[in-house]
């Protein structure tokens, strides 16, 4: 019988969707059943092998939808193998600095849920600034001018690291033995 994993994440601007979206595709080529859904939808993970979770980093922290969900969720998720990616801008920058502060942003979500995941992946997010209102268009090209990062903002960034995608999402086929 194949693996089935649920995929659960939160994302405000699209880019943490498209990620799950190229992880269940790789699940799903290699034989599992993947039932993917958003945390505001509060999915069960009962009947699953695994459960994938992901969250993007806003203001410094994760999403009240997917804390939400794992606190509902804590005991279940305790029973079964979890793997969870974060995508922010942070990781964007590949130095010890700014890998230290990604490690502390994940940190923060394990201590408000208590989860203790069996598999993490830290992925560089994107700068949607054609999907941003003015007003988060302005303060995202602020940020992205003192981070050197595009402020051209005509267009959107994607500083996504696609094989490291699905380098996680075969490394979580593993986690159910698959
Ligand atoms: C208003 C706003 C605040 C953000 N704050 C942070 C932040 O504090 N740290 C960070 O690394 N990235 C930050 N980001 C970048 C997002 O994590 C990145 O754009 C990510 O791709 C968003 O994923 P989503 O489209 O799935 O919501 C912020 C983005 C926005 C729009």
């Amino acid at each position: 019988m194949s693996a089935r994993l649920l995929l659960v994440y939160h994302s405000a601007e699209g880019q943490t969707a498209k990620i799950a979206d190229r992880i269940a595709s790789v699940l799903t080529e290699a034989g599992a059943e993947v039932a993917v859904d958003q945390a505001e939808h509060n999915p069960s993970p009962a009947g699953f092998d695994a459960v994938i979770v992901g969250d993007s980093i806003h203001i410094g922290r994760h999403s009240r939808q997917l804390r939400r969900w794992l606190t509902h969720h804590a005991d279940e998720l305790d029973a079964m193998p979890v793997a969870l990616f974060q995508v922010s801008l942070t990781s964007a920058t590949d130095d010890a600095e700014h890998d230290a502060e990604a490690h502390r942003m994940l940190q923060g979500l394990l201590d408000a849920t208590g989860l203790d995941p069996d598999m993490v992946g830290l992925f560089a997010g994107a700068l949607a600034y054609t999907r941003y209102g003015w007003l988060k268009r302005r303060m995202m090209t602020r940020i992205a001018a003192d981070r050197g990062d595009s402020t051209d903002t005509p267009t959107d960034h994607e500083y996504t690291d696609w094989d490291a995608v699905e380098h996680f999402a075969t490394d979580a086929m593993a986690l159910v033995g698959a």
